[in-house]
């Protein structure tokens, strides 16, 4: 059985995924698994067929792997692999389908509103700002690990931010900035691990926060108290149902100083890295890395 972990790539998030896909990697070959490293960026993906592989564990952040292309291709190759199908992977990819969904289904997620490229009118801003009437987070609809992300306050940084935002996509959501804590719930074979809190000193919890400071918080158990744990573990399901998500995953949030919480987003292909979340909550329900990566492993083909 010889199994591709695939990871690097050509998206803004490659050296995100070049650390969760040699984690991976390393624990797979550790347990005696016939396994290679693949870098799309640096051979052509038709080789996962000619080289015979029978599965691949995908370990690709953000665009060409986590968005349903990648998955489309394997499909077409008959060849079975970790996490969500095309569907679920396209979808989770867009933070703006992803809240049109989940609102849709009556989900709790922040206020927002979506510019476009092609219609956006700079001289917009400061209504924007006046009908949201506080912070607005601004982020590229089809980016991860906050890249291309701002937190702004007034109009002018608003129309920074969403100039900055069009280098990275043509579609731009504005969200209602939530004061409080973030959660994130880590999923394994459609079941809710336990929850982690995260806290930050900085202005939110941004690329620097999750990958290279070390002021950064991590609580899991996260200290929520039994029903909010039970709710966060439901939204999260709820919300990776919803895009047509399977495997694992993991699902974020913001809880307000009321104790509401808000769904952010659906992450497909969430990091591996040592800093990253998923092992974490897998530990704190007992799995170790090695266990976890298998764990992963078994989903693809289900
Ligand atoms: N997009 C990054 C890898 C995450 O969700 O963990
Ligand atoms: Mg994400």
């Amino acid at each position: 059985h010889k199994i591709a972990v695939m990871f690097g790539g050509h998206s803004a998030e490659r050296e995100v995924s070049l650390r969760s896909g040699q984690a991976v990697l390393n624990a797979l070959l550790e347990q005696g698994i016939d396994a290679h490293g693949f870098d799309p960026a640096e051979q052509p993906l038709l080789n996962l067929q000619r080289d015979g592989y029978d599965q691949v564990l995908i370990m690709l952040h953000g665009r060409g792997g986590e968005d349903g292309s990648l998955q489309g291709l394997l499909e077409q190759l008959h060849i079975p692999y970790t996490g969500s199908g095309v569907l679920g992977s396209a979808l989770g990819m867009d933070k703006v389908r992803t809240k049109q969904i989940i609102q849709t289904l009556g989900l709790p997620t922040a206020t927002y509103r979506v510019v476009h490229k092609s219609s956006y009118d700079a001289g917009s801003c400061k209504d924007i700002m006046t009908s949201f009437g506080g912070a607005i987070m601004v982020k590229p609809a089809l980016e991860g690990s906050s890249i291309g992300m701002a937190k702004v306050t007034t109009a002018e940084q608003l129309q920074q931010a969403i100039q900055d935002a069009f280098n990275y996509d043509k579609q731009v959501l504005l969200e209602q900035y939530i004061e409080g804590d973030e959660f994130t719930v880590s999923i394994l074979h459609d079941k809710a691990l336990p929850s982690i809190r995260m806290s930050t000193p900085r202005e939110f919890y941004d690329y620097q926060a999750k990958y290279q400071a070390d002021s950064t918080q991590y609580f899991c158990p996260s200290g929520a108290d039994e029903a909010t744990e039970a709710l966060l573990g439901e939204l999260a399901l709820a919300a990776f149902k919803a895009v047509g998500a399977s495997g694992w995953g993991r699902v974020d949030f913001m809880r307000d100083s009321n104790g509401q919480l808000y769904i952010l987003e659906v992450n497909t292909v969430p990091g591996m890295t040592a800093k990253s979340l998923v092992p974490m909550a897998a530990k704190t329900a007992g799995l170790t890395f090695n266990q976890l990566v298998l764990a992963i492993l078994a989903t693809a083909g289900l």
